[in-house]
C-alpha cells in the first residue's frame, strides 16, 4: 500500500496553501496595525522549557508532546545511556513558550523599555487522539506582548483578535467570545485551596482523572467534559468572587474598554484554560455551530510570570493563538466560499508541433510581463489544450499555428465571451494585461 501522511496531520493541497498564505497576510495587516512584528523560532526547543513554561501537570506536557531526538542519542538511550538535559527535545505543541525564551535570550524588553510585540505563525505538534477539528500537527498563529501590564494591552488584543477573525470571513454571529480572570499569585493560592476542598466533599461524584488531578492542579476540574463532573462544578466557588481588588480592577478595567470598543462577550468564570502559565486575563472565542467538541478557535491570556519561569526577569505579558484548521472549519460550518488562486490568466495553445517553441516564448514573455501564462507540456491536441485552459481557469487563450505564424499574429479567444479576435504576437502580453 502507498505510503499515508501520519495520524492527525493533514497535507495542506494548492488551494488550501493558498488560503493560508492569504490568511497569514491578512493576519499581518491587522496585527501589523497594532504594531506587532513577525518572529519565528525553531519548532523544537528544550523539553525543559515547556515543562517549566507550560506545566510539567498539564495534559499538554504530561502526555501530548513529541519527543526530537537525533539518531546518536537515540542510539545511545537505546544502549542504556542518558542523554544531556540541553539535549532531550521536543517538538513545541504551541508558540508562547518558544517566543517568552527568545525575548528572554536576546533580552528583547531591556528594563524600562516600550513593550515588544511580536507575532508568529507556523505549526505546533501535540500527540492528541485525533479527530475533527483536532489534529497532531496544526497551524498557529498568535501575537505576544511583553513589557506592559496596563489592562488596555489586554482588551486592544482581544479586539485586534476579534477583527482578524471577521477579516478572513467569520461571520461575527457565528462566534463567541468568553472571558474570565484567573487572578495573581496573591489570590488565586486561596481560591484553589478552596476548589481543592470542594472537590474533596464531592469526591463520589466526581471522575478519576479530576481526582487525581485535584493535588496537583483542582482547577483542571472545570475543563473536564465528564457530564457529572460538570454538574458538580457549577456549584464550585468562583474565581471571579475571590480575586484580590488590584485583580478586580484589573479585570473590571479589560471589560469597560471591551464594551467601550464594542465588543461583545460572556463572563465565564470557569474558563481556565489548560495551560498553566496564565495570570489575570483569559479568554477564549468559540464558534457556536458545527465545530462539535472542538469549537475553540482560538484563546490567550495574560502570562505575568512566565518570562521568570523560564530564567528571565520579571516581565508582564499576555497573547494568544488561534487555530487555523479549525478556523477553516468556521468557514465551512457558516458556507463561506474559499477563494481560488489564479493559476493562470493567459493559456497558449499550439495548432501543431511545429510552434512549439514560438509558443514557449510567448508564454515567457507573457510571465515577464507579470501575467500567469502557461502552455501545454504533453504534445495534447487541440481541443484538450482547450479544455486544459479551462480547467486551469485561463482567462484568454492564444492560438498559435503555422499560418499565425507566418502572419506574426495569433488568435486571442475570450474564455468567457467565446470571443476571438486576431492581433500581433508581440502585442499578446500587454493586450491580455490590459
Ligand atoms: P491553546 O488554546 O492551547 O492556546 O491553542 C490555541 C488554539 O490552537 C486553539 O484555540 C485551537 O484553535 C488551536 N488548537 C489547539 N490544539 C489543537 C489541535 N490539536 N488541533 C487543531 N487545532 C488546535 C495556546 O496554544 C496558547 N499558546 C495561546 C496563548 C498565546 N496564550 C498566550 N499567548
Amino acid at each position: 500500500m502507498a505510503i499515508q501522511a501520519p495520524e492527525g496531520t493533514k497535507d495542506l493541497l494548492p488551494d488550501e496553501a493558498a488560503f493560508w498564505a492569504q490568511f497569514k497576510r491578512t493576519a499581518a495587516e491587522v496585527f501589523g496595525r497594532y504594531g506587532y512584528a513577525p518572529i519565528e523560532t525553531p519548532v523544537f526547543e528544550q523539553t525543559e522549557l515547556f515543562v517549566r513554561g507550560i506545566g510539567e501537570a498539564t495534559d499538554v506536557v504530561s502526555k501530548e508532546m513529541f519527543t526530537a531526538i537525533s539518531g546518536e542519542n537515540l542510539k545511545k538511550l537505546l544502549d542504556g545511556g542518558t542523554v544531556k538535559a540541553k539535549s532531550r527535545l521536543s517538538l513545541r505543541p504551541e508558540g508562547t513558550a518558544g517566543v517568552v525564551r527568545a525575548v528572554v535570550q536576546h533580552d528583547l524588553v531591556p528594563q524600562g523599555a516600550a513593550p515588544v510585540k511580536l507575532m508568529y505563525a507556523g505549526p505546533m505538534f501535540r500527540a492528541e487522539r485525533p479527530q475533527k477539528g483536532r489534529q497532531r500537527q496544526f497551524n498557529q498563529v498568535g501575537i505576544e506582548c511583553l513589557g506592559a501590564e496596563e489592562p488596555t494591552v489586554d482588551a486592544e488584543a482581544i479586539i485586534m483578535l476579534m477583527q482578524f477573525y471577521e477579516a478572513v470571513g467569520i461571520p461575527h454571529a457565528s462566534m463567541r467570545l468568553l472571558v474570565n480572570s484567573m487572578g495573581c499569585d496573591r489570590c488565586r493560592p486561596a481560591y484553589r485551596e478552596k476548589v481543592l476542598a470542594y472537590l474533596h466533599e464531592h469526591a463520589e461524584a466526581l471522575c478519576d482523572t479530576c481526582l487525581t488531578r485535584a493535588e496537583t492542579n483542582p482547577l483542571r476540574a472545570f475543563d473536564c467534559k465528564n457530564p457529572d463532573c460538570a454538574q458538580v462544578m457549577e456549584g464550585a466557588p468562583k474565581i471571579t468572587d475571590c480575586l484580590c481588588d488590584e485583580c478586580r480592577a484589573h479585570y473590571q478595567a479589560v471589560k469597560e474598554l471591551l464594551e467601550a470598543a464594542g465588543v461583545t462577550y460572556v463572563e465565564d468564570p470557569t474558563l481556565v484554560r489548560g495551560l498553566d502559565y496564565y495570570t489575570r486575563t483569559v479568554f477564549e472565542v468559540q464558534v457556536v455551530d458545527g465545530l462539535g467538541s472542538q469549537n475553540a478557535i482560538g484563546g490567550g491570556g495574560r502570562y505575568d510570570k512566565l518570562a521568570e519561569e523560564v530564567g528571565g526577569r520579571p516581565t508582564p505579558g499576555l497573547g494568544f493563538a488561534l487555530g487555523y484548521e479549525r478556523c477553516v472549519l468556521a468557514l465551512q460550518a457558516a458556507g463561506v466560499e474559499f477563494p481560488q488562486a489564479t493559476r493562470c490568466e493567459v493559456f497558449v495553445a499550439c495548432v501543431d508541433d511545429s510552434v512549439r517553441a514560438q509558443a514557449f516564448s510567448l508564454v515567457q514573455a507573457c510571465r515577464d510581463a507579470g501575467l500567469p501564462a502557461d502552455m501545454d507540456h504533453q504534445r495534447r491536441s487541440l481541443k484538450s489544450q482547450f479544455k486544459l485552459a479551462d480547467k486551469l481557469g485561463a482567462r484568454l487563450v492564444a492560438v498559435l499555428g503555422p499560418d499565425e505564424l507566418a502572419a506574426g499574429s495569433v488568435t486571442l479567444r475570450d474564455m468567457q465571451t467565446h470571443e476571438e479576435r486576431t492581433v500581433p504576437l508581440e502585442d499578446v502580453p500587454r493586450m491580455a494585461n490590459a
